[in-house]
């Protein structure tokens, strides 16, 4: 279930790259909302502004005009500081390539993140890290280096890593385009998870059509527009 007012809300999104004779202009107009509680993917052609969308949502990247609005919040007015504390209390990323320290464990990439990211007690930590690797499968790979893990295992880890703090918003860029099917499935079933059982807003960008059930928006970006006027195909039983 979905609460009726967006977590976030994006209003006529432009950015360009690139100055005088070689600026073009990636995203135009792009105006979309995330719920709580639901998952919204993104889907179009390679090039289409897609991981551009992600960042300006996100507050990565700046628009040259438009505004989002997190949690009621304009990001466009928060100062550079202000927006990384935003993304720390409220938001988790998922990049494509797993993102993981290579020399760290499991345990230790997930620990690091309730230490250092939230101030948790050691031991509350590990109690929190031993039940999200239970989750995950790995609790026979928590002490293994993230280089001798394999490539379905790491981007399980990097989704706990980025789910750990039970973020309000996930951001994740192709998260499955490095795995088969089947590890795919089980991150797209965890990022579901976030949304359906925790109220998370999960934005995931991907090819992969197979995502699609597990989605309860689709958007559509070509050319940095929105197909069929930004309007979503909405689903009504997803998964
Ligand atoms: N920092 C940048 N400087 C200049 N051009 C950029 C920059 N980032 C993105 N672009 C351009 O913007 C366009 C959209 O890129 P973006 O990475 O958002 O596409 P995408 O839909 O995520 O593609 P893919 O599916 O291949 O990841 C591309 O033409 C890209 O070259
Ligand atoms: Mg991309």
């Amino acid at each position: 279930m979905s609460s009726a007012k967006p977590m976030l809300e994006a209003r006529h999104l432009v950015r360009s790259f690139g100055t005088g004779d070689t600026k073009t202009t990636v995203i135009h107009d792009v105006s979309l909302d995330l719920y709580g509680g639901e998952v919204t993917l993104m889907m179009g052609p390679s090039g289409s502004g897609k991981s551009t969308l992600l960042a300006l949502l996100s507050g990565l990247l700046r628009p040259d005009s438009g505004d989002v609005f997190a949690l009621g919040q304009r990001l466009g007015q928060m100062s550079e500081s202000e927006q990384r504390r935003f993304r720390l209390r409220h938001c988790g990323f998922i990049f494509q390539g797993f993102n993981l320290f290579p020399s760290l464990t499991p345990r230790e990439q997930l620990e690091m993140v309730l230490r250092w990211g939230e101030g948790t007690s050691q031991r509350e930590a590990e109690r929190r890290v031993e039940e999200a690797l239970k989750q995950l499968g790995l609790e026979h790979r928590a002490d293994l280096t993230a280089d001798q893990l394999s490539g379905g295992e790491k981007q399980r880890v990097a989704i706990a890593r980025a789910l750990l703090k039970n973020p309000t918003f996930c951001f994740a860029d192709e998260p499955t385009s490095s795995l088969d099917w089947h590890n795919g499935e089980q991150v797209v079933q965890l990022l579901w998870a976030a949304a359906h059982e925790r109220g998370a807003a999960i934005f995931i960008v991907a090819h992969d059509a197979r995502i699609v059930p597990y989605a309860d928006r689709v958007y559509y970006l070509e050319d940095g527009r929105l197909a069929a006027d930004g309007a979503a195909s909405v689903r009504t039983h997803p998964k």
